[in-house]
């Protein structure tokens, strides 16, 4: 599919559940392949991400941003992200929902793990979550509901981060579980230009991917 593909168009973008599956797609492609989502990572999100963070409050290089929740995928760019930029990330995750070890080991002291989410977002300049049970985890979603009691994103765990901090989700969010509609309708809460930027991030990439080409 992919010899096929790359005879026809410029770019490929894929969303799949497997991130073998676009390593793999990669491999056989002539022209760039973008990864819009797997299992493991989401880095065409963070793209969006930084620019919005940027935009609210200026660089991001030596502020503290703090994970609440899964260790999941976005979790993983984020933490590529903080290596990249050079911010700290705390990632405060329920015990058995870290994140990938290669990729907390890749981060070094970019990444500090932890479980309480008081400590992940206390003087943070950002806070940021996700939902509990992510695409192809339908199956745990009960089980997943119970382990993440406590981590929700409420306005007294925002009251911990700096009084400027932003608040960050990719969406979409199930309101008053990983968050609170308090805070992610609230006055912090970057959501929707963050959603926006989804839209001028990959206008960007694509712009660079294809001016790239030969
Ligand atoms: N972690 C979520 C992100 C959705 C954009 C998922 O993979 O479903």
């Amino acid at each position: 599919m992919a010899r096929v593909m790359s005879r026809m168009v410029d770019v490929v973008v894929i969303r799949a559940n497997s991130h073998a599956t676009v390593e793999r797609f990669a491999r056989h492609s002539r022209v760039p392949v973008v990864n819009a989502l797997t299992d493991f990572h989401h880095p065409c999100q963070l793209l969006a991400d930084i620019q919005t963070y940027i935009e609210a409050r200026g660089d991001i290089a030596g502020r503290v941003v703090g994970w609440v929740g899964d260790g999941n995928n976005v979790c993983h760019s984020w933490m590529q992200a903080a290596r990249q930029f050079g911010f700290t990330l705390r990632v405060a995750t329920p015990k058995g929902y870290e994140p990938n070890p290669d990729i907390t080991k890749a981060c070094g002291a970019s990444v500090a793990l932890l479980n309480d989410p008081r400590e992940a977002v206390r003087a943070a300049d950002a806070v940021v979550t996700d939902t509990w049970a992510s695409m192809g985890q339908e199956a745990e979603k009960t089980q997943r509901m119970k382990d993440f009691a406590g981590y929700t994103v409420d306005q007294s765990l925002m009251a911990l981060a700096h009084r400027d901090a932003i608040f960050l989700h990719c969406l979409p969010a199930y309101r008053d579980y990983e968050v609170a509609r308090e805070v992610i309708d609230g006055p912090q809460s970057v959501v929707w230009d963050e959603a926006e930027n989804r839209l001028h991030a990959q206008k960007a990439l694509l712009e660079l991917l294809l001016g790239a080409m030969p």
